[in-house]
């Protein structure tokens, strides 16, 4: 029998993990599975989301609860689980809670699906990605953290709202760490239509994009009163899509580094080719001299946080 690929996400009742497995839903990207420690909130997560599919003509099939089981055999698991942060408050305030949490569960992906590639949205990102890692033992392409692409969605569009161009025609991305201190817009490789940035908007423009996008996620948290999701979601959602269909999408994903850009043992936002073997290839490449020293910044701010949560391994 011709298997569809099997997606569980962890933490499906609340609105993140929902929103991932709708986007995964929409693009039909395989079976899912919702797991929440609310279970009744996952199962009806998954029938709302199962009672779209004559309006948006898809066909999941759907499995949900509480049971860490469900997870059993996973291609791909999504980590989404832990508290979100509230206005005021910074992804970084939200290690000690979520750090055990995240490892409690992924002592279960461990268990249940070995063979996974398993995907963390939780936050401090960078810093759950470790913990992840580290709890599962899996390969540094196994475990990848969802970001980047995020934060990249975001610069693309304050940079199409900037310019007024089609954000279709925006090329920008952001590495580093996911925090509103420390991540790297990268101004010298944005383009827009081939154009460089640097071409198109002043100083003064460009410093405004970028302060923007590195407050993206406090902007929404201000306005919502909770993190942001459907971008959070969408971005996942297209990370798993490049993995259970190979497509060899490169995508800015926080993983280990082993020397790349210089960093060893680190976890950061760099560009990933996630194909069916999850983070297959980093590329690395040459950033401006500030890029640089932000980018090195940015490390020493994940290097802290990681060191934070050996306390809970
Ligand atoms: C954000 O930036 C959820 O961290 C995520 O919106």
């Amino acid at each position: 029998m011709i298997k569809r690929p099997k997606i569980a996400i962890v933490g499906a009742g609340g609105n993140v993990g929902a929103a991932v497995a709708h986007w995964a839903a929409v693009k039909e990207l395989g079976e899912l599975v919702l797991i929440d420690l609310k279970g009744d909130v996952a199962k009806g997560r998954a029938l709302d989301l199962t009672q779209c599919g004559p309006f948006e003509s898809f066909n999941n099939n759907f499995t949900a609860g509480s049971d860490a089981a469900l997870m059993q055999d996973a291609d791909v698991v999504v980590m989404t689980a832990g508290v979100p942060r509230k206005p005021g408050q910074s992804r970084e305030e939200l290690v000690n809670i979520n750090a055990g949490i995240v490892k409690e569960i992924c002592q279960n992906v461990k268990k249940f699906a070995p063979n996974s590639i398993l995907i963390v949205v939780s936050n401090p990102l960078d810093a759950m990605v470790y913990v992840a890692k580290q709890v599962t033992g899996f390969p540094r392409e196994r475990v990848i953290g969802s970001a980047g692409t995020l934060d990249s969605a975001r610069f693309r569009t304050n940079i199409a709202l900037a310019t007024g161009a089609s954000v279709e025609d925006v090329h920008a991305i952001v590495l580093g760490a996911h925090t509103d201190k420390d991540m790297v817009p990268v101004v010298s490789t944005a383009c827009v239509g081939g154009v460089p940035l640097t071409k198109m908007l002043t100083a003064e423009q460009l410093n405004d994009v970028v302060e923007r996008t590195k407050k993206g996620g406090a902007e929404l948290t201000a306005l919502i009163g909770t993190s942001a999701w459907l971008a959070p979601g969408s971005g996942t959602a297209l990370m798993v899509e490049a993995i259970v269909r190979n497509q060899g999408r490169v995508l800015p994903c926080s993983v280990e580094l082993k020397g790349e850009f210089g960093v060893s043992d680190c976890f950061v936002g760099v560009p990933v080719k996630l194909t069916n073997k999850g983070a297959e290839k980093i590329y690395q490449f040459e950033l401006s001299p500030a890029e640089s020293e932000a980018f090195k910044k940015s490390v020493a701010a994940n290097v802290e946080l990681m060191n934070i949560t050996k306390g809970f391994l």
